[in-house]
């Protein structure tokens, strides 16, 4: 049966329909967030390791457990960045994660995110409590007719440009690869054409270790004075030192921010800028995409099988 010996251990926090899902389609499924060292000595036990992103799955993980169970390793979520995919194939552990899950929860915080910085949501929230009634200040631009500049046009990127576009939005992005099946309206610039004529700029690239910010102070210093930037992608991606200059040069007129450098975010001035939309780490973050994650998983550890049996 499918069930034959498969054991999988969870070692983050995933929702309870894919961890039942999981537990009907496999032969043994425990869920323990082991310590680091814990977990070298346990993990040769399993054939599959699900992780979000607490998880690190690093060098001495992988070569603690060479030659034993583990054959996949799965990102219940998009970004790899907590685990060193290469040198896990270099050891014959395949990697895989479940890119298709959360591309529509993500793209909707993007847009609530846009809307917040556009009417002054987030700062009326801190300002109204305060006794406060800033009408004439918070007077807000239109999404409609703003131009959006994306930042990587992957899935993610693709589907926050077609909701863009439906709210009457010019929208243009930033590719390295090849684009296939673009949009008609949706036109591919350069980084600099991007930089100097976009209203909004949201980002959706992976981080890639070791690399500087895509977003950096020659970056924000070609932008169009008011600019908002969206970062609901990875902290990394933009510089926050520079994102806060910006802000203080008057060119950046807000940004909304999911994700940081360090998380939970220690910088002083970024948590106190009234100029910063802030929400913790919740792109992925819904009921809908957490359930689909779980059956991207299934989808997975079946295929597994299959293989396995062939
Ligand atoms: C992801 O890469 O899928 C997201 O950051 C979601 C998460 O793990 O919280």
């Amino acid at each position: 049966s499918m069930k034959e010996k498969m054991k999988v251990l969870i070692a983050d926090d995933i929702a309870p329909s894919a961890v039942k899902l999981l537990q009907e389609a496999c032969y043994e499924v425990d869920t323990n967030t082991y310590s680091p060292e814990e977990l070298k000595k346990k993990l040769g036990h399993y054939h599959v390791l699900i992780v979000r992103s607490a998880t690190k799955v690093r060098k001495d993980l992988i070569d603690a457990v060479e030659g034993s169970n583990l054959e996949l390793i799965v990102r219940a979520g998009v970004g790899l960045d907590n685990i060193d995919v290469g040198y896990a194939k270099s050891k014959g552990i395949e990697v895989k994660n479940t890119p298709n899950s959360s591309i529509g929860s993500v793209a909707e915080l993007v847009l609530g995110h846009m809307l917040s910085l556009s009417r002054n949501l987030h700062r009326s929230n801190v300002t109204l409590r305060k006794g406060s009634w800033p009408k004439k200040e918070y007077k807000g631009t239109e999404l409609f007719n703003s131009t959006l500049g994306i930042i990587g046009y992957g899935r993610i990127g693709r589907a926050v440009g077609d909701k863009a576009k439906a709210l009457g939005m010019k929208v243009q992005f930033y590719e390295i690869y090849d684009v296939q099946n673009a949009d008609k309206d949706i036109k591919q610039v350069d980084m600099d054409m991007l930089l100097s004529t976009s209203d909004f700029i949201t980002l959706h690239v992976p981080a890639l270790p070791g690399k500087s910010p895509i977003l950096g102070e020659a970056e924000f210093q070609k932008m169009k004075k008011g600019v908002y930037i969206i970062n609901c992608a990875r902290g990394g991606v933009l510089s926050e030192k520079a994102l806060l200059k910006a802000i203080d040069d008057g060119i950046v007129a807000g940004a909304g921010l999911d994700v940081f450098e360090k998380e939970p975010p220690e910088c002083k001035a970024l948590l106190e800028s009234e100029r910063i939309s802030l929400s913790p780490h919740i792109g992925a973050n819904t009921f809908e995409a957490q359930e689909r994650i779980g059956n991207e998983l299934v989808e997975i550890l079946l295929d597994l099988c299959e293989r396995r049996h062939s």
